[in-house]
This record gives structure tokens, sequence and C-alpha cells, in this order.
């Protein structure tokens, strides 16, 4: 099973900064990499991201609607990502669930929108601070992963991708230790065995995303349910992200 190493630049860069920085990304990234490495960039670029991204990278979109065309006035719908040779969608970050209303259902619609375009998904989860100290963390996480894949089908979860993002170490600075990673993703494959099953459950990537870096990346890769990043900050820095990768080869 191969490591994914994913930049998700929020709403960051104009359009020549992010096609500078998606060229330096590109060019530090050797043909025989064991890892697969995507970009999420705003929206409006990815078009013209994808085109020239190359083979190496993947391009992802950093969200999708939950419905189909229609008169839905500034959405997107994952069929449109499909027909830009888009490949990858993100759903449901913490950012999206906390400021735009995102909520469970919501993502369970976009996740099933995007598989049946024949997108892959990176589904993200992770509990606040309050939760975690409230001891509820894995409830939290499991009832976020109950809903946005109730009904699917093992097949259809070849399509899907689970980043672990705790609220807490989102832009803080503060990573959850390498322990505690490795806790909650073990915690999640097993909940996958559960509701999949084995085979299902050991082919599915697992990411951590929260304060990753050059100087922790190493560590979070090491746990033996980590199988890459979901990188935010640090992607926005070219040396930073294939420092990331360089750490994800490694394992
Ligand atoms: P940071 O790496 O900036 O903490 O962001 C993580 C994230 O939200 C990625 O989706």
């Amino acid at each position: 099973m191969k490591n994914i190493v994913a930049g998700n630049w929020k709403s960051n860069k104009l359009l020549h900064e992010a096609m500078e920085l998606m060229n330096e990304v590109k060019s530090g990234l050797s043909d025989t990499l064991s890892t697969e490495v995507i970009i999420a960039p705003p929206a409006p670029y990815l078009s013209v991201m994808t085109g020239q991204a190359g083979e190496t990278l993947q391009v992802a979109s950093q969200q999708c609607s939950a419905t189909g065309s229609g008169a839905f006035t500034g959405e997107f719908t994952s069929a449109m990502l499909a027909s830009c040779n888009i490949n990858w969608v993100i759903i449901g970050h913490s950012e999206r669930r906390q400021g735009y209303g995102e909520t469970n259902d919501a993502v369970r619609d976009k996740l099933y929108a995007a598989l049946d375009s024949g997108l892959h998904v990176l589904l993200c989860c992770g509990e606040s601070l309050e939760v975690r100290e409230s001891g509820a963390h894995f409830d939290w996480v499991q009832n976020q992963l109950s809903h946005a894949l109730e009904g699917l089908s093992n097949e259809a979860m070849d399509g899907v991708v689970v980043a672990y993002e705790p609220i807490w170490a989102i832009g803080t600075g503060k990573t959850a230790s390498s322990q505690q990673a490795q806790e909650m993703h073990a915690f999640i494959r097993t909940w996958l065995t559960n509701r999949f099953d084995q085979a299902t459950a050991q082919a599915c990537r697992i990411l951590y995303g929260g304060s990753c870096k050059p100087s922790n990346a190493d560590e979070l890769f090491a746990q033996p349910d980590v199988n890459g990043g979901l990188i935010g900050g640090a992607s926005l820095k070219a040396a930073d992200f294939l420092a990331i990768v360089a750490a994800a080869e490694k394992h």
C-alpha cells in the first residue's frame, strides 16, 4: 500500500504564486516515488493546475457539492470536477463542518456524489479539544465515520482514504503525539474491519493531519497505522512539503 502526502492549500496563494509553488514541488519529486503526492489548491486554479501537474503530482479539490447540477448558485459538482480530470476531493474538513455548516449528512451525500463521479475521496474526521478532554474522542470519530460511510459497499471503499485531523492540532502548532495518532488510527482501522472486512480495512490508507511538519513527519509516519499525512501550513512551502514527502518515502 502506498503512502499518501496531500497538501491542503486552503484559501492561500494567488494564481501566479500557486503556479510557482506547484512547479517547485513538481521539480522536487523524483519519477520513482512510491508515495502518492497530491496538492489541493483553491478551486479557481484546479483546471489550469491539473493540466500542468504532470505524472507524479495529483490534484484534489478542497470540496464539492452534495447535489447534482441545477440551480445551486456558487456550488460545483463532483461530475464537473471529473470532467476537468480532477481525480481527488477532500470531504468533511473540520473547517467546512465548523465554518460552513457541513453536517454529517451533507458529508455523506458529498462522499456518495464524489464516488459516483469516479473521484477518490479524502474523508476527514477528528474531534475538538473539548471532546478530547471529555474523553469522547473515539465515539466522536466513530460517529463521523459511520455517518459518512453509511450504506457504502466494501468495493466502494477502494475510493476512500480517511484523514484523521484532530481540530486542536490544526494550525495550532500542537501536533498529536505519534502515540495519540497511532492510537486513533488503530481504532479507526479496527472500526473499518468491523464495519467492512479485514481486507478492506487493511487496504484503506489512514492519513494524519494537524501541524504535521518536517520535524515530526518521520515519527508520525513510522507508526504502523499512519499511512501518510494531510498537510496544511507546511504544504505552502515547497521545501517543507518535499521534506514531508521524503519522510513518507522512508516508511
Ligand atoms: P495544518 O497542517 O496547518 O495544521 O493544517 C492541517 C489541515 O487542516 C490539513 O487539512
